[in-house]
């Protein structure tokens, strides 16, 4: 576990021995009591003035893009600068990454951290010391605005990726997961109520937030806007205490979305929230009042900035961080997000090896799109970094072309002519691409929920003009989450999903397009034939019900057949899985075994893998998804070359949420685990007891 010591420098005596984020040889980190007396120190000289001042932003506007709560000069005590976001760091021009969902695509837990650790890196740079980031909300449906912000439609999924990213973070700054709890709705966001009940808060939309908890030591929870079973999420006290501080050990502290994210002084004081953002609308004069009038004990106002001053002493952040300009945009930054680029993108169809292009081969290329030359890093939203240069997938194309002729048609209707033209390239790459006002945060501007998974209707007529008449139609989609593909797709030779690639996107595309990178991505979310086969997506009501199904698992339950399944992508060579054992043949609801599953690369190319596990409970006597991801491996393989990856599994990851025992147990029920490319192919399989 890479807790917060393992790579920050904590305070001694109130004297940093080292900043965060700077460069310089960490001392060795204080022991956690030196932390804690020192937290004790500063509460006992702390007027009740003084420690509600700990408790809110020191106002609307951003200093340098950076939301600021105070610092106390007369003990030395300093601010907390938060910035977003999650897809770069938003304070000036800084390294855009692409966004969550396609790092979810690439489900490599090592690239996500060392992207954390970029981001981090960043923030301290530009001053920052949290990153309001990662946002871990589960995608329980496409429609979503910041479908695009999150890793995918599944909290294994999300709980490994988001966990590696915090670690990563961490080693620089403080991170901060969001949106605690259940926040998937943009339109209604600000008010609607999410109705589930315990099953489905604790095993589908918390367990991913519990596990950046328990195993990275997240060092502080944004709570969501909207409310759960009927609840604010600022003044929840089963999220904010029961769950998350009670029940899961969490000491750090708990931030409220912006503005509307706080709704009351007490309510909100004691359902456990400790900094309203970025102002002090209801904490400030408000709180020292309630306390004053016994309806809030000190004790809970001390509770809550012991949790703040162990965190700004942790991070050192009294030692202003030895700022390093030049990490930013740094040249191993932008490969970063070039690879994470590369990886996220997915193969979703390739008729008649169609991909990769061969350089030798293509005399002329026609690329077709009014957005083929336009750098699409996602909404503009909260999480809208943005940096010196990014590279459209045009200029992506013509950069790593070589010889190649490329002729571009930036629009949506060509002439006759120009599909003439088009026709008779050697191919033609068209690029369809969404934008901030089709989905994204919700802002006064624009933004929110899409209003359908299908593309919109110029696109669908520009794909099914072209690939009529040019034979090598290689589709390129820009979204950020599934799309429909059932109405165009049957005339087309390949397909690949980029989602919102960031500043590097066009570079990876080509690199892709022209094979000098096998494509790796596997989908986060299921790409539905209609949206009729997913779960009603309800952006108006202020309130809604989640039950337990959703995405991959929701069209199991009904038999009903994705057009592209959970965990689907296909590569340019071919894989075969040979076979799963497991280190034990029992498992407890508490205990651990390891899947070892031999994969071979059977083709030609080399080709990364991410071998994918899943769990089946045999005649399970209550409601579940009949499969679940339970682990995942990502694993390059040489031509030829076979290898075991090992894939650790947890029982809880295989119990379900017992009300009346107010415990997760597991069923007297056998289990089958079974490995494969997607939750729809899992060639091999092993079965195991519950004890
Ligand atoms: C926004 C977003 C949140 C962001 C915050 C600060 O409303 O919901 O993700 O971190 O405000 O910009």
């Amino acid at each position: 576990m890479a807790h917060a010591w393992s790579s920050v420098v904590a305070i001694v005596s109130g004297l940093g021995a080292c900043a965060c984020g700077s460069t310089a040889e960490r001392a060795r980190p204080s022991p956690q009591d030196a932390v804690e007396r020192r937290v004790e120190e500063w509460l006992a000289e702390l007027t009740l003035e003084e420690k509600v001042e700990q408790m809110h932003g020191s106002g609307f506007a951003p200093v340098d893009d950076l939301y600021g709560t105070a610092e106390n000069a007369r003990l030395g005590i300093p601010s907390f600068w938060m910035v977003d976001g999650p897809r770069g760091v938003r304070a000036g021009r800084a390294t855009t990454f692409p966004v969550g969902i396609a790092r979810g695509a690439t489900w490599d837990v090592d690239l996500e951290r060392e992207i954390g650790e970029a981001m981090g890196r960043e923030t301290a740079a530009k001053g920052g010391n949290v990153l309001l980031a990662p946002t871990i909300n589960v995608l329980r449906h496409p429609r979503w605005g910041r479908a695009q912000e999150t890793y995918g439609e599944d909290p294994a999924h999300l709980g490994a990726l988001g966990v590696a990213f915090v670690e990563g973070v961490q080693r620089h700054v403080l991170a901060s997961a969001k949106h605690f709890a259940a926040n998937s709705i943009e339109n209604t966001r600000l008010s609607v109520s999410v109705e589930l009940d315990e099953r489905a808060l604790r095993e589908i939309y918390t367990p991913h937030f519990e596990r950046v908890v328990r195993d990275a030591n997240v060092a502080s929870v944004m709570s969501a806007y909207n409310r759960v079973n009927g609840e604010y999420c600022a003044e929840n006290e089963v999220l904010l205490r029961t769950l998350l501080k009670d029940g899961w050990g969490f000491d750090g502290f708990v931030e409220s979305d912006w503005l509307a994210g706080t709704r009351s002084t007490v309510g909100s004081a004691l359902g456990g929230l400790d900094i309203e953002m970025p102002v002090s609308n209801h904490y400030g004069f408000r709180l020292v009042a309630a306390v004053q009038a016994g309806e809030v004990p000190e004790a809970t106002i001390d509770d809550s900035v012991r949790r703040i001053l162990r965190r700004k002493l942790q991070y050192s952040l009294d030692t202003p961080a030895a700022r390093d300009p030049a990490v930013v945009e740094s040249a191993p930054h932008v490969e970063l997000a070039r690879r994470a680029a590369r990886e996220g993108i997915v193969l979703l169809r390739n008729v008649g090896g169609a991909l990769p292009l061969d350089r030798a081969a293509i005399g002329r290329l026609a690329v077709v799109g009014r957005l083929a030359d336009v750098p699409r890093l996602g909404d503009e939203g909260s999480s809208n970094a943005q940096p010196t240069r990014a590279v459209s997938p045009l200029a992506g194309i013509v950069a790593g072309a070589g010889g190649i002729s490329v002729e571009s048609f930036l629009t949506s209707a060509p002439s006759s002519a120009e599909l003439d033209s088009i026709s008779g390239a050697d191919a033609a790459v068209v690029v369809i691409a969404l934008e901030p006002d089709d989905e994204g945060e919700k802002l006064p501007g624009g933004g929110g929920d899409r209003s359908s998974l299908a593309l919109p209707a110029e696109d669908v007529a520009l794909l099914q003009a072209v690939s009529a008449r040019q034979p090598r139609t290689l589709v390129v989609l820009e979204a950020g989450g599934p799309v429909l593909t059932e109405p165009w797709i049957s005339g087309t030779a390949a397909v690949l999903m980029a989602w919102y690639p960031g500043m590097e996107g066009g570079h990876a595309l080509a690199e892709i397009l022209f094979g000098d990178h096998a494509p790796s991505g596997r989908l986060p979310a299921v790409f539905p034939v209609q949206e009729a086969d997913l779960p009603p997506f309800d952006a108006t009501s202020d309130q809604v019900t989640y039950g337990l199904l959703h995405g991959q698992a929701w069209l199991d339950a009904r038999g009903t057949e994705a057009a592209f399944p959970l965990g689907f992508g296909l590569g340019y060579s071919t894989i075969r899985y040979d076979a799963i054992g497991l280190d034990g043949s029992s498992i407890a609801a508490d205990g651990s075994l390891t899947a070892s599953v031999t994969v071979t690369n059977t083709g030609a190319r080399a080709q990364a893998e991410v071998v994918q596990l899943y769990a089946s409970v045999v005649e399970s006597a209550i409601e579940r998804a009949p499969v679940r991801l339970v682990g995942f491996a990502r694993v390059e393989l040489a031509p030829g070359e076979a290898a075991t990856v090992e894939i650790p599994l947890r029982g809880r990851d295989l119990a379900y949420w017992d009300a009346a025992a107010q415990a997760f147990v597991l069923e007297p029920a056998g289990i089958v685990l079974s490995a494969g490319p997607s939750a729809a192919e899992r060639p091999v399989s092993a079965a195991v007891t519950p004890r």
